[in-house]
């Protein structure tokens, strides 16, 4: 069934206070939830409708005498002509037990836990499952206490206690209306890392991070990471945590990275724990940001909440936007900018050219769980960047105070967020908020001109919008394109400027331009947009030397690279002796220690297959990865001697840290690593085995078996056997172990991928290894998925089928590789549209899979 925004109507039922007892065993739950219902001045029904899900109900009372009078279809309760105020009291049992969906309360390893966020808590009681029905809520837990000592809900702990039997209990109570998706509970044997943060008005809060015994070796990281989120909100925002208890618990068990429930923040293990033996430098970063995500979540998402399901990016987009800044201030803001839109570019960029292109506030869906996209995350971050960029800091940070001070405990959409920047500014905001309405990624189109008498520069913008599904005749977007000039000598001669596009067609005079300039568009990445511009190679070259945006300089060489690729697909024998030159360059510039390694690495590294994909009419992926490896084996050619005394100089790290400049060191070390082991020769395997045998951390060791991961030498199985079994305690280890099997480009990789899915330590029940298998296959092998034989698509279809009857979210995620196959080569496309059908054809889809891959067929 569709919902449409444009359907909104207010809850009929205010629902001002829920009280609710848990009593957990070990073959099932009882819940009694008693709600106080009181008819809402504003909304236009007597009509009560309670959704729920999967429980069997036990007992039924109105202000406590036993009730009769509903309905009970179609997972909802209906009461008719529901009165003007009365206490509902429901008595229902669950199972968390058998619970694989792993949305409501569920059990993870013996540890029970919840996800409400979005449609969970009907899983758990009857309710007005939805973000604008605020509550006051009361909770008190009753389970075995040796099994489950820690017993937690939101806000605080107002008692607990011994019970008969060897049970006990606690009782918690959040003074903050909420919204029922900021639910939770967590039961079990857990470890507690604590420490303090004080916040600007002088208020001590107690921070703790529960996790399974033996990880909390692993948890400094993750506390580090909260306190300086605590702190850059104060600073940044002026917002100040309130309460007196800030709880974090890592489950094993986790659909998506974590949750950001009042006061108890629930995590996916993978996105708390890390320590320099068993997580890389991205896992450490990834931690940072998804810590400091949640937390952010507290004021752009709780406080401030969304007034349904369409405004998701409300606090999603405006969220990620909070997170990306942050780790740009506590990292390297250039790495941080290029690695965002890398992100971007590869996934977002791909789901708008595919049938499942939506806005970043989408006006109908079939299953709310499918939203949760890298559009109304990643791209809804962008038209908040955008936001800021066209206001200015200030402005854009007036703004945001007037949001918190105006919308404090209320649910609200993106048109109100949008309105306080237009308050804030004087500014009108309407055609910008187009942004949020229109789907697909715009193309932008730059040429110039020099008038050499008048002394003058201008630049011609056209930008057009391509149609998607349900979507013609878009209207010409506000484009802030941030541009600065440089002259031929590459000196910057008029800093950056935002020109600001409104039309469809427009042109920017620049004055006092003495010489022919060469134009730095689209600076810092200020648009999500698709440029193309006139600039020459050369143009493009004197960019990369020496742009003053840190982004723009490493984009001038991503457009060199993306072009040389070309270049090589039309004809394999062109000469790429220029390019190769440049990358000579570059490597000698690091020799001689001259600027940021980590920029150096990201330079040296050809785009990947997926953005390459991205700028294909057809794609080819076997095409676009032998013209990528014949530029790879041409560059180790020619500077072999060069990137291995690069790989020396770079080798030794003295004692292990996460600095800035210690990941950027890695990561010139490792990329340049790949290079020298592009060929997949003894001599790389050897290579590939030493830097293992040396490694004194995570990211080095992945490094290494990416080396390895394709080939077939005798060192491969070595390393990958010493790995397994030195971190065979470790489930996220494992994780990366099955990762880096999935990803081998090689043939033996359907023989080898049976073995994994067999492999003991396979379950399918746990998304972080359904991730690890077919994610790492489907996403980062695209070679070996999109084989000729189909091989790769069945792998996908099985699993898909297979996941759909056991945790239908995880099931549609893993429908996304396939959900462009019309842009494929005939004989793949066909291939593709065969396993959508074969998944549509195998019968009882959950509306996850059903929306996914019906979009994915018609749209
Ligand atoms: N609000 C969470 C976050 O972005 C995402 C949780 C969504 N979970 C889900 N199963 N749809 O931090
Ligand atoms: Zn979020």
């Amino acid at each position: 069934k569709t919902i449409y925004l444009k359907d909104y109507a207010p809850a009929p039922y205010k629902a001002s206070h829920i009280n609710l007892v848990f009593e957990l065993f070990e073959d099932k739950t009882i819940v009694r939830s008693e709600v106080l219902y009181i008819k809402n001045p504003d909304g236009n029904s007597s009509t009560l409708i309670l959704n729920g899900q999967d429980q069997t109900i036990l007992s039924v009372e109105i202000d406590g005498v036993a009730f009769t009078g509903y309905m009970l279809a179609d997972n909802q309760i209906t009461i008719n002509e529901a009165g003007e105020k009365f206490t509902l009291t429901i008595t229902s049992e669950i199972h968390p037990e058998t619970n694989t969906a792993l949305e409501g309360l569920y059990k993870s390893q013996g540890t029970y836990c919840t996800q409400c966020e979005a449609e969970g808590f009907r899983r758990i009681t009857y309710f007005q499952d939805r973000p604008d029905v605020l509550s006051i809520f009361s909770v008190r837990i009753e389970a075995d206490k040796s099994k489950y000592p820690v017993l937690l809900s939101n806000g605080n702990l107002v008692e607990s206690g011994e019970l008969a039997n060897g049970r006990h209990f606690t009782a918690w109570n959040d003074p903050f209306p909420k919204p029922c998706y900021l639910f939770a509970l967590v039961a079990g044997d857990l470890v507690r890392i604590e420490d303090t943060f004080k916040t600007m008005s002088g208020r001590n809060v107690d921070l703790h991070i529960y996790v399974r015994s033996g990880d909390e070796g692993q948890c400094d990281h993750a506390m580090q990471s909260l306190k300086k989120s605590m702190q850059w909100d104060e600073e940044k925002y002026g917002r100040e945590y309130e309460l007196d208890l800030f709880n974090i618990v890592a489950v094993s068990d986790f659909n998506m990275g974590a949750m950001e429930n009042t006061s108890l923040n629930i995590f996916n293990t993978k996105l708390v724990l890390a320590h320099q033996e068993t997580a890389t430098d991205t896992d450490f970063m990834s931690v940072e940001g998804v810590i400091a995500h949640e937390y952010f979540h507290n004021w752009t998402g709780n406080r401030v909440t969304c007034r349904d399901w369409f405004q998701l990016s409300l606090k999603e987009g405006l969220t990620v936007f909070r997170d990306h800044e942050f780790s740009a201030d506590m990292n390297s803001r250039s790495v941080q900018r290029i690695d965002d839109v890398d992100h971007l570019r590869r996934f977002q960029f791909s789901e708008d050219a595919s049938p499942l292109a939506h806005a970043v506030q989408p006006d109908n869906f079939i299953e709310i769980s499918n939203f949760y996209t890298m559009t109304v995350y990643e791209k809804g971050s962008e038209l908040i960047r955008m936001q800021q960029t066209l206001l200015g800091e200030d402005t854009y940070r007036k703004a945001t105070d007037l949001y918190f001070d105006r919308y404090d405990g209320h649910a609200v959409t993106c048109d109100d967020f949008v309105q306080c920047m237009a308050d804030a500014s004087g500014r009108d905001m309407s055609q910008f908020f187009l942004w949020y309405k229109q789907a697909g990624t715009p193309s932008l189109i730059a040429s110039s001109q020099y008038d050499e008498e008048q002394k003058q520069f201008t630049l011609t913008l056209k930008q057009s919008q391509a149609d998607t599904p349900g979507q013609t005749n878009k209207k010409p977007l506000l484009i802030p394109v941030a541009v600065g000039l440089l002259n031929e000598q590459g000196i910057e001669t008029h800093p950056t400027q935002v020109l600001e596009m409104t039309e469809r067609e427009q042109s920017f005079t620049f004055d006092n331009v003495k010489t022919r300039p060469v134009p730095s568009i689209l600076r810092g990445f200020s648009a999500p947009v698709k440029l193309t511009t006139d600039l020459s190679d050369d143009n493009l070259r004197l960019l990369q030397l020496s742009d003053t945006d840190g982004f723009n300089k490493w984009e001038a060489g991503q457009t060199i690279a993306l072009r040389t690729i070309e270049r090589v697909m039309a004809d394999s024998e062109v000469d790429i002796s220029q390019f190769i030159d440049d990358i000579g360059i570059m490597i000698q510039q690091g020799l001689n220690n001259k600027g940021d390694k980590a920029l150096l690495a990201r330079a040296l590294s050809l785009p990947a297959i997926a953005v390459i994909a991205q700028t294909q009419d057809v794609i080819d992926p076997a095409a676009i990865d032998s013209a990528r490896t014949h530029i790879l084996k041409a560059i180790k050619r020619t500077h072999k001697d060069a990137l291995l005394r690069l790989y020396k100089d770079n080798l030794s790290m003295g004692e292990f840290s996460i600095s800035p400049e210690a990941m950027g060191r890695r990561s010139l070390k490792n990329t340049v690593l790949e290079l020298l082991t592009v060929t997949n020769g003894s001599g790389c395997a050897a290579l590939a085995k030493a830097h293992y045998d040396h490694a004194d951390n995570m990211t080095d060791r992945v490094a290494a078996l990416a080396c390895l991961s394709d080939s077939t030498q005798p060192e491969r199985e070595e390393v990958f056997t010493d790995f397994y079994h030195r971190f065979k305690d470790y489930q996220l280890v494992v994780d990366k172990w099955f990762s880096l099997q999935a990803i081998a480009n090689r043939d033996e990789i359907f023989d080898d991928f049976a073995k994994l899915r067999n492999h003991a330590e396979f379950n399918i029940k746990n998304p972080n290894r359904v991730r690890s298998l077919y994610s790492a296959f489907a996403i980062n092998n695209p070679v070996k998925f999109h084989d000729p034989s189909g091989q790769g698509y069945a792998i996908l279809r099985d699993a898909i089928i297979e996941l759909n009857a056991i945790n239908p979210q995880i099931a549609a995620r893993q429908v996304t590789p396939f959900r462009e196959w019309k842009r494929y080569t005939p004989e793949l496309q066909a291939k593709m549209k065969d396993a959508l059908q074969a998944i549509m054809d195998s019968g009882n889809l959950s509306s996850d899979v059903f929306e996914v891959v019906s979009k994915s067929l018609n749209g």
